[in-house]
């Protein structure tokens, strides 16, 4: 192949491509809908954000992506996880081991939970270079000292002897970037990567964590509540809420013209400069409980803009017209996906509301909630 055609395959094509997968937990008596036909596409190099409330199942989203769900509570109950030309989900947990770490890595919440506190620095991360690659001890030493000052941590050299209770929280997060990116892996998975870290830190590991991505060509799956975080950080967002994507589009998009209510909320919900002392907009009620996931639209008992068909049937994610007639994607990475009966129109978002003179949302119905949507 010419470097030519291969720049085209690599810049055009989905590194990641998750499709209608659903993951439940059977925990005794009820079923957990954790994960509920969950699609999106992450292009080769990109930086794809995934938001939604607690509990929305981001987490066990990318715990799916990595195999490392908990057994044998949670299992996949349906879908396909496309990565590198296979489906994850097939593949041995022989073939998952050697995979995991060198092609996909993950860099977590908690950087005391990814590091080992008997073994120094050094040790670690030359340990994770050798268990993939046939390198002598010193060479990997090297590398780690290497790795360890592309990370910013002042003297590499003279930190592979120190323990991980040595380093400060934003240091050792910087060593589980550092890990992370040790194989050169075509896909990071950050999981909230700084929620640990006082503010000013988060800032700085974002940014580098930005900076190397982008310089190494490894697309990122980045996790995170903070919607701020997302503006600077990815090209796509993928909004989920009780385990369903309801909208997915270029992150510029998503601001310009998010589509959903729950999108529309999460926006107005973020704090400005402009509203210094203005009580904030919190998106009324909570969400579903997943043992008992309701066959409409789960976003409908706090939808200001809920038509009857909302409380019966769930919409499926379908092309933004408007995005399409303005040369959108149906599908991939540049697609505005919206699972919506009523979408937002342009100049409700502020409001919090819909603006057409008379409307009023559809009122619960009263059977709305009793049926379970599938117990499979
Ligand atoms: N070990 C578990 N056992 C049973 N249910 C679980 C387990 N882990 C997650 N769940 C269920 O899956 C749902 C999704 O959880 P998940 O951790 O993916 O949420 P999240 O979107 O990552 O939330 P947060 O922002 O709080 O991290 C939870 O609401 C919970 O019902
Ligand atoms: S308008 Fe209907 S489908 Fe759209 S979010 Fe509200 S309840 Fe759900
Ligand atoms: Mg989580």
């Amino acid at each position: 192949m010419s470097a030519h055609s291969h720049a085209q395959v690599a810049t055009g094509d989905a590194v990641l491509s998750v499709r209608d997968l659903a993951v439940r937990f059977d925990s005794g008596r009820n079923v957990i809908h954790a994960v509920n036909g969950v699609s999106f596409d992450l292009e080769a190099g990109g930086a794809l954000g995934l938001v939604g409330e607690s509990g929305s199942g981001k987490s066990v989203t990318s715990l799916a992506i990595l195999r490392l769900l908990p057994r044998p509570t949670a299992r996949i109950a349906a879908g396909e996880i496309w990565f590198g030309g296979r489906d994850l989900i097939r593949l041995s947990d022989r073939e998952m081991r050697r995979l995991r770490g060198k092609e996909i890595s993950l860099v977590p919440q908690d950087p005391m939970s990814g590091l080992n506190p008997v073994l120094t620095i050094g040790e670690q991360v030359a340990e994770t270079i050798q268990a993939h690659e046939d390198v002598r001890r010193g060479e990997a030493r090297r590398r780690a000292a290497e790795l360890l000052g592309a990370v910013g941590i002042p003297r590499p050299g003279d930190q592979l002897g120190r323990y991980p209770h040595q380093f400060s929280g934003g240091m050792r997060q910087r060593v589980m970037i550092a890990i992370a990116l040790a194989l050169r892996p075509a896909l990071l998975i950050a999981d909230e990567p700084t929620t640990a870290l006082d503010v000013t830190v988060q800032a700085q590991v974002l940014e580098l964590l930005h900076q190397l991505t982008v310089e190494r060509g490894t697309a990122i799956l980045l996790i995170s509540h903070d919607l701020g975080i997302m503006a600077r950080m990815t090209r796509q967002i993928t909004v989920m809420y009780a385990g369903h994507v309801v909208e997915s589009a270029p992150t510029v998009e998503i601001f310009a013209r998010p589509s959903h209510p729950y999108t529309a909320g999460l926006l107005r919900s973020i704090p400005r400069i402009a509203d210094v002392g203005q009580p904030l907009t919190p998106i009324a009620g909570s969400p579903p409980e997943l043992d008992r996931l309701p066959r409409g639209c789960p976003f409908a008992p706090r939808c200001a803009w809920a038509l009857e068909v909302c409380w019966r049937e769930m919409p499926p994610l379908a092309p933004v017209e408007a995005a399409l007639a303005a040369g959108a994607p149906q599908s991939g990475p540049g697609a505005h996906l919206l699972a919506c009966h009523n979408p937002v129109a342009p100049g409700e978002v502020e409001a919090g509301k819909p603006l057409r003179p008379g409307f009023r949302p559809a009122p619960q119905p009263p059977e709305y909630g009793l049926v379970t949507e599938e117990t499979a």
